[in-house]
C-alpha cells in the first residue's frame, strides 16, 4: 500500500494527531445541549447522533483539539423541521460555526443566540425563518458573515449591525425586508439585499456593490440603481452604464478606443520600418549578443524552463516582425502607453515554457513590466482568436491575471498578461527545499487556496469562461500572497484537440476520453491544487508511492486507513491548531476530486465551503482585539482612508 510505504519519521506525527482525536474526552455540557435539539427538532433519518459515542464524532459536529467544546455545528440539508428550540443551540457557547441552510426550520431565532458570543459565521440561508432581524444576531460582535437569505425575515434592517466590526459578508436577499438600508458601517466585501421590500436611497458606504445586490426592490434608489428624484439632491448621482464598473475602468475604456485608433493607423507604418531595421540589424546584434552572453539562443530556448536569466529579446523581436502585417490590440480597459514597437525594444527573459507556449518576461522602456506570451500551435482563424481574447480580457477581478492585449498575425500569436513578481504557487511550493526557501505557512496557504477559489468563482459565474488548465504554475502570487489566476480560457484556441503534454495530474477523468474541458473538469483540478497546497506533494511527482497513482488516487489510499495525518505536508506540522482546518479543507478537496462529475460541487460551493474554514479560525480571540480592552481611546485619525 502506498500509504506504508511513505516515511516513517511521519509515524509520529499521526500517532500524535490520532491520540488527541481519539481520546475519550467528551464536551459533556455541549453533548446535552445538541441532544436537546436534536430531540426536539424533526430531522431526516440519517443523522444518527449515537448517544453512546463522543459528541465530537457525530455528523456535522467538529470539537477543539482538546474535544471539550463543539466549535462548529453544520447540518446543511438535514431536513430539520421546525423552530429552533430556546436553551439548545445557545447552550454551545464556544461555537464558531452556525450552517443550518437549506433545512424547513421556522420561527424566530431565539434570544439565547446571544451567548453565542465566539460565533464567526452563521448561515441560516434557505430556511423559513420568520420575525424581525434577530436582535441577538446584532451582539455578536466576532460574526464575519451571516447569511439570512431566501427565508421570511421582515421589518427593518437594523442599524446596529454596524456594532460587528468584523463583518465582511451580509446576505439578506430573498426576505421581506422593508424600510431604508441603514449606513452600515462595517468593511464588507460581500452584501445582497435583493428581493426584498426595501425603500429609499442606498447608503454611499454600499454603493461599491453591484447593482444585483440590490435588484428587486422597487423603490430602491440611488447609486449603483438609478438616482433619486429630487428629494435628495445630495447624491448627486451619475448615470449609470449596465455593466457597472469602477471610474478608472470607465476611463481605460476611452483610452484603450484611442489606442486601438492610434495604433491601427501606426502599426503598420512602424512594423515596415521596424523590418527593414530587423533585416539590417538583426545580424550585427545577434552577432554582438552572442560574443558577450555565454549562452547562445538555441540554447536558452531548450533550457527555457529553468533558465530564469537567459535574455531572448531577439526571439520576441522575430516573433512579430516574421508574421504578417498586424497589430497590438488592446483589451477593454487595458489601455496603456505602450505598443508593439515598445514590446518588441523591451529587454525580455524567458519565464517559462509550458504546453501552450513560451511566456516572456519583457521590461518596457517606460518601467511598466509585462509577460508576453508567445502561443504555439493555435488552430483557430483570426475573428475567433479576438472573439476569445475580447471574452477572457472582460474578465477583470482582483484574483485573476488581467490580459492586456493581444497581436495575431499569420504565423505569430501573442499574449500580454500583468507581470507577478512573486511568482507561481508551483515555484513557492516545490522550489528547493530547506536553505534559504521560507516554507508556505498554514495561513498563507489558505489565503492562496481562498483567492484561487475566487477568482475561479468569478471565471466561471460572472465570466462564463472555463479554466481549463488549472495548475499550480498557473496560480500568480503578489506581494501579500493574494493568489491570482491565470492563462484561463485558452483551450478553445486550440480546437477539439487538447494541447497534448498538459500536465497529467490535473486532468479530470473524464477529459482523457472527452478531451473537452467543462466547469466541472476545472473543479476537479483545483481539487488536485488542494490536495498540492495540503501534501505539498506535485501531482505529477513521481514518488507517490506506487508508480502511476495519482495524487487524488494517493490522497484517498491513505486516508481511507485512518493515516489522515500522514497525507499533509510535513512543513505543517510546525504550525499548532491547524489540524481542524487542514482536515477540513482536505475534505472539501475529497469532494472536488469525485470521479463522478456531476458529484462534485460548483465552484461557488466550494468557494463557500473554504471560506467556512477560513471563518472557523479567521479572527482568533485575543488581548489585542481592537474592539476591546482600550474604552475612550480614539484611534489615530492618519489611519482612516
Ligand atoms: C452506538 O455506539 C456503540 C459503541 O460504539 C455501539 O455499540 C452501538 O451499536 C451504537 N448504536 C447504534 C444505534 O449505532
Ligand atoms: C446566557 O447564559 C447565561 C449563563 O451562561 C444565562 O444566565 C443567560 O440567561 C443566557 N442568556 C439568554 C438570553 O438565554
Ligand atoms: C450597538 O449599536 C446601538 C446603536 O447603533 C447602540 O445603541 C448599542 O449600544 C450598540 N451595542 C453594543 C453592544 O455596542
Ligand atoms: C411583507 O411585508 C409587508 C409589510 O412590510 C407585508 O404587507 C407583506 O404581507 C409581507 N409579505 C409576505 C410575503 O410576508
Ligand atoms: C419606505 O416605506 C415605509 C413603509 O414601509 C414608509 O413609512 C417610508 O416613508 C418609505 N420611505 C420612503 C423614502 O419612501
Ligand atoms: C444577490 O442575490 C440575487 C438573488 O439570489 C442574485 O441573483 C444576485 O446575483 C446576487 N448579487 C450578488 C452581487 O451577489
Ligand atoms: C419622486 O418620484 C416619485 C415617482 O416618480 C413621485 O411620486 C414623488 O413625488 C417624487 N418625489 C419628489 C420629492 O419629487
Amino acid at each position: 500500500m502506498a500509504a506504508v510505504s511513505v516515511s516513517e519519521s511521519l509515524v509520529i506525527l499521526v500517532t500524535v494527531l490520532l491520540l488527541s482525536q481519539g481520546a475519550n474526552s467528551e464536551p459533556t455540557q455541549d453533548k446535552q445541549a445538541l441532544q436537546s435539539f436534536i430531540s426536539q427538532v424533526p430531522h431526516a433519518n440519517r443523522l444518527k447522533w449515537n448517544a453512546s459515542t463522543s459528541a465530537c464524532d457525530w455528523i456535522g459536529v467538529t470539537c477543539d483539539t482538546e474535544r471539550s467544546h463543539v466549535y462548529t455545528l453544520r447540518l446543511p440539508g438535514s431536513g430539520l423541521v421546525g423552530q429552533i428550540p430556546p436553551n439548545t443551540i445557545g447552550r454551545l457557547s464556544q461555537l464558531r460555526v452556525l450552517s443550518l441552510r437549506s433545512n424547513v426550520l421556522s420561527g424566530q431565532i431565539p434570544a439565547d443566540f446571544s451567548n453565542l458570543t465566539m460565533l464567526r459565521g452563521l448561515y441560516l440561508q434557505n430556511n423559513e425563518f420568520s420575525g424581525e432581524f434577530p436582535p441577538s444576531v446584532t451582539q455578536l460582535s466576532r460574526l464575519i458573515r451571516i447569511d439570512l437569505s431566501g427565508n421570511k425575515f421582515s421589518g427593518a434592517i437594523p442599524f446596529s449591525l454596524s456594532n460587528l466590526t468584523y463583518l465582511t459578508g451580509l446576505f439578506l436577499e430573498n426576505n421581506n425586508f422593508s424600510g431604508n438600508i441603514p449606513s452600515i458601517r462595517a468593511n464588507l466585501d460581500a452584501f445582497n439585499v435583493s428581493n426584498n421590500h426595501l425603500n429609499g436611497s442606498i447608503p454611499t458606504s454600499l454603493s461599491k456593490f453591484p447593482e444585483s445586490s440590490f435588484a428587486g426592490n422597487l423603490q430602491l434608489c440611488g447609486n449603483p440603481l438609478p438616482p433619486c428624484n429630487a428629494s435628495s439632491p445630495s447624491l448627486a448621482p451619475s448615470p449609470t452604464p449596465i455593466v457597472p464598473s469602477s471610474p478608472a475602468e470607465r476611463k481605460h475604456k476611452k483610452l484603450s478606443t484611442a489606442a486601438i485608433v492610434g495604433i491601427s493607423f501606426g502599426a503598420a507604418a512602424i512594423l515596415l520600418i521596424l523590418l527593414f531595421c530587423l533585416i539590417l540589424c538583426l545580424p550585427m546584434w545577434r552577432q554582438r549578443k552572442e560574443s558577450k552572453s555565454p549562452q547562445p539562443v538555441a540554447a536558452a530556448r531548450s533550457v527555457a524552463a529553468d533558465a530564469g536569466t537567459s535574455s531572448s529579446k531577439d526571439d520576441l523581436a522575430s516573433a512579430a516582425a516574421e508574421g504578417e502585417r498586424s497589430k497590438l490590440v488592446f483589451v477593454e480597459g487595458g489601455g496603456y502607453s505602450y505598443d508593439l514597437e515598445d514590446l518588441l525594444r523591451a529587454s525580455a527573459e524567458v519565464l517559462g515554457k509550458g504546453s501552450v507556449g513560451t511566456s516572456y518576461k519583457a521590461v518596457l522602456e517606460e518601467g511598466t513590466t509585462v509577460v508576453v506570451k508567445r502561443l504555439k500551435d493555435v488552430v483557430t482563424a483570426k475573428r475567433e482568436f479576438e472573439m476569445q481574447a475580447d471574452v477572457l480580457g472582460r474578465c477583470k477581478h482582483e484574483n485573476v491575471v488581467p490580459l492586456r492585449a493581444y497581436y495575431y498575425s499569420k504565423d505569430e500569436k501573442l499574449l500580454v498578461y500583468d507581470y507577478f513578481p512573486s511568482g507561481s504557487l508551483s515555484a513557492l511550493l516545490h522550489g528547493s527545499r530547506g536553505s534559504g526557501r521560507t516554507p508556505l505557512d498554514w495561513g498563507n496557504r489558505m489565503r492562496v487556496a481562498l483567492g484561487a477559489a475566487t477568482g475561479l468563482a468569478y471565471l466561471h459565474v460572472s465570466g462564463k469562461v472555463v479554466h481549463g488548465n488549472i495548475k499550480s504554475s498557473n496560480i500568480l502570487l503578489r506581494q501579500d500572497n493574494a493568489a491570482g489566476v491565470s492563462d484561463f480560457g485558452l483551450n478553445p484556441l486550440f480546437g477539439t484537440s487538447t494541447p497534448p503534454n498538459r500536465i497529467a495530474g490535473y486532468r479530470a477523468p473524464e477529459v482523457v476520453e472527452t478531451r473537452k474541458v467543462t466547469f466541472k473538469s476545472d473543479v476537479y483540478s483545483f481539487g488536485v491544487l488542494l490536495l498540492e497546497l495540503l501534501t505539498g506533494k506535485a501531482p505529477n511527482q513521481a514518488s507517490l508511492g506506487d508508480e502511476g497513482i495519482d495524487l487524488p488516487r494517493w490522497v484517498q489510499s491513505v486516508v481511507r486507513e485512518e493515516w489522515t495525518a500522514e497525507v499533509f505536508d510535513i512543513e505543517l506540522s510546525r504550525y499548532d491548531h491547524v489540524e481542524e482546518e487542514m482536515v477540513q479543507l482536505l475534505q472539501i478537496a475529497m469532494t472536488c476530486v469525485s470521479t463522478v462529475p456531476d458529484q462534485r460541487p460548483s465552484m461557488p460551493e466550494v468557494l463557500r465551503m473554504i471560506e467556512d474554514v477560513r471563518v472557523s479560525d479567521g479572527i482568533r480571540p485575543s488581548s489585542d482585539d481592537p474592539s476591546k480592552g482600550s474604552d475612550g481611546q480614539t484611534p489615530p485619525s492618519s489611519f482612516t482612508p
